[in-house]
């Protein structure tokens, strides 16, 4: 997909915000910083990316028909005005965000950058799972840094993102998103996206670290695979009706860029501390966990300071879970 410019986003982002009612000329010309001429001009090369304009004469233009996939223009356009977002790089298929992001750092490629693609051929989630990545309904995005940072504040790291991402999408869409430890976007007992972290150092430092994120964002149930039916949501199920993806895209990587911007500023524990109880969504569930071929059944009981989940067994025994797979044993 190809590179953006901001005078062009500053067009489209005008258009798109009048939802298909016109724009005069010299409002557009104005965004263009130059004569009504070239608003024609700038347009010209959006129509191969899939957008339609119709032009009336002293109306001005208005958007007639945009990409419902994946797009970088759209993208930019939603996030102008934004404080500077680093390079996204877009593309309309790939293995796995993840993995093209390792293959970018380890060719020493200028970090931070966003890696978004319209679908994904292998998908990974955790522990060796397939993370299914089919085109134009979800997001699937990955962001790669290069922060030289000590390996015990990394701990955090997955949880303070997907507490902020969980904040700020349920803000924007007016509903409570939670979280299921330890890295899981939940809504209602159902998974709306999953967090992949990953990191290269050595025993000390941090020096290579690549969060990535999937977003189910127009599933619709009956797209699921069987396996997923019943366990997977998105947030087209949750507010009842289709999303811009663009939008979503923009909304997203806003989100990560702010939260990442706050881990590498400084301490996250305290903010982390006074999000995470209102976006628990395991506490005081039943729950059966297995962590190194044991299993533990008992009741959530929040976090400990390192970010383990404790786990009240039926005997009131406290344990500690600092990884592992969490399974909700009854419902809500
Ligand atoms: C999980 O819940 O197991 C984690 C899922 C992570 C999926 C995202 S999609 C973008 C990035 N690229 C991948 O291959 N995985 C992550």
């Amino acid at each position: 997909m190809s590179a953006t410019d901001p005078t062009t986003s500053a067009l489209l982002k005008a258009l798109l915000t009048a939802q298909g009612g016109y724009v005069s000329d010299g409002e557009l010309a104005r965004q263009t910083g130059g004569a009504r001429e070239d608003v024609r001009c700038r347009l010209e090369p959006l129509q191969s990316e899939g957008f339609r304009f119709e032009r009336v004469a002293n109306r001005g233009y208005r958007l007639t028909q945009k990409p419902t996939s994946l797009n970088a223009w759209a993208t930019a356009a939603f996030l102008l005005g934004q404080e500077e977002i680093p390079e996204l790089i877009f593309l309309s298929s790939i293995d796995s965000t993840n993995d093209h992001a390792a293959r970018l750092l380890a060719q020493n490629y200028d970090a931070p950058f966003f890696v978004v693609t319209n679908e994904q051929t292998k998908g990974r989630g955790r522990m060796g799972r397939k993370w299914h990545s089919p085109p134009s309904r979800n997001l699937y995005l990955s962001f790669a840094s290069r922060p030289r940072v000590k390996q015990d504040r990394i701990r955090h790291f997955t949880l303070w993102m997907g507490a902020r991402i969980a904040r700020d999408l349920g803000q924007w869409l007016g509903v409570n998103i939670g979280l299921k430890w330890p890295n899981d976007l939940y809504y209602e007992g159902r998974k709306l996206g999953g967090m992949l972290t990953e990191t290269r150092g050595d025993a000390d430092t941090v020096r290579q670290l690549i969060f990535g994120i999937g977003l189910n964002v127009n599933q619709r149930r009956k797209d699921w695979p069987a396996e997923l039916g019943d366990s997977a949501t998105s947030l087209r199920e949750i507010i009842g009706q289709s999303l811009d993806l663009n939008r979503a895209n923009a909304r997203l990587i806003e989100s990560v860029w702010s939260a990442y911007g706050h881990f590498a500023a400084g301490s996250i524990r305290r903010p982390f501390e006074d999000l995470w109880p209102g976006l628990d969504a395991l506490r005081g569930r039943s729950i059966r966990a297995e962590m190194g071929g044991e299993v533990y059944s008992g009741i959530a009981s929040g976090l400990d300071d390192g970010g383990s989940l404790i786990v009240k067994t039926g005997s009131g025994k406290l344990i500690a879970l600092h990884a592992g797979n969490v399974r909700l044993t009854t419902t809500v």
